[in-house]
C-alpha cells in the first residue's frame, strides 16, 4: 500500500458479503453508480473490478480522501475521478443530466447528523433514474430496537462522539424516503448485525 491510500479496517471484514449480496440484488439493466461518502475508496475499487459493466462515480465530503480514492481506483477504466460532494448542498452536480441507476451509501447515515439522511433522499430525487436502487449498508434499528447488544454499545460510542449521530430506525428512514418519492423495497440481512436497506422510487 502506498502512503496516499487510506485503509478502513471494516472494509476487509465486510467487503466479501457485500460483494456477494450485490451480485444477487443489482438490476441487470443498471449502468451508472453513484457512491456517497466513498471514504478510502476501497469499496469503489473492489466493486468496480467485480462489476466491470458498471460505471462508478465515487464522491467524498472530505477532500483529503479524494487522493486515496483516486489512487485505489487508478487504472480502472470504469471509475470516474472522485469528486467532492456534500450531500446537504442544494444541487449535487453542476450538470445533472446523467441519471444514476444505483446509489451506494455505506456506513454513512449513523455517523452523520439526521439531516444528512434527509439530504441524501432529497438530492437523490434529482440525480437517480426511474428504475434506480438506493443501497444503504450499515447497522439499523428495527421497530425502534437495536438488533444486537453490540449495536447498542456501538450507538453509545457514536453518541459519545456526537449526540446527533446514532443508529437509525428503518421505519424512520423510510418515512424520510417517502417524503422524497422513494420507499423501502427490501432489507437484506448481512453479517455482524448489519443490513443493506434497498430503496426504490415509489
Ligand atoms: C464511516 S465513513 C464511511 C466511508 C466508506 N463508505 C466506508 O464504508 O468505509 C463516513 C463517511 O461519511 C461521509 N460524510 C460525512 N458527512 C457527509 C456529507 N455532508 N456529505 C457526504 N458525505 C458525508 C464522510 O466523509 C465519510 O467518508
Amino acid at each position: 500500500m502506498n502512503d496516499i491510500r487510506r485503509d478502513a479496517p471494516s472494509f476487509h471484514r465486510n467487503i466479501e458479503p457485500i460483494t456477494q449480496k450485490m451480485h444477487e440484488i443489482l438490476s441487470k439493466n443498471s449502468l451508472h453508480v453513484l457512491e456517497i461518502g466513498s471514504g478510502s475508496g476501497q469499496h469503489t475499487t473492489r466493486l468496480s473490478r467485480e462489476f466491470p459493466h458498471l460505471n462508478f462515480q465515487p464522491t467524498e465530503y472530505d477532500v483529503d480522501n479524494l487522493p486515496s480514492i483516486n489512487s485505489w481506483c487508478e487504472g480502472y477504466h470504469n471509475v470516474e475521478p472522485a469528486v467532492q460532494l456534500d450531500v446537504s448542498k442544494k444541487q449535487w452536480f453542476e450538470d445533472e443530466a446523467t441519471k444514476f441507476d444505483i446509489l451506494l451509501c455505506f456506513n454513512v447515515i449513523h455517523i452523520t447528523p439526521w439531516k444528512i439522511t434527509e439530504a441524501i433522499f432529497k438530492g437523490a430525487k434529482n440525480v437517480m433514474s426511474n428504475e434506480c436502487q438506493l443501497l444503504f449498508y450499515g447497522p439499523f434499528k428495527i421497530d425502534g430496537k437495536q438488533t444486537s447488544d453490540s449495536n447498542g454499545e456501538f450507538e453509545k460510542w457514536l453518541k459519545g462522539k456526537d449526540q446527533g449521530f446514532g443508529i437509525r430506525d428503518i421505519s424512520e428512514v423510510d418515512t424520510v424516503a417517502k417524503n422524497h418519492g422513494f420507499k423501502l423495497k427490501r432489507r437484506h440481512p448481512m453479517p455482524a448485525n448489519n443490513l443493506i436497506c434497498e430503496f426504490a422510487r415509489v
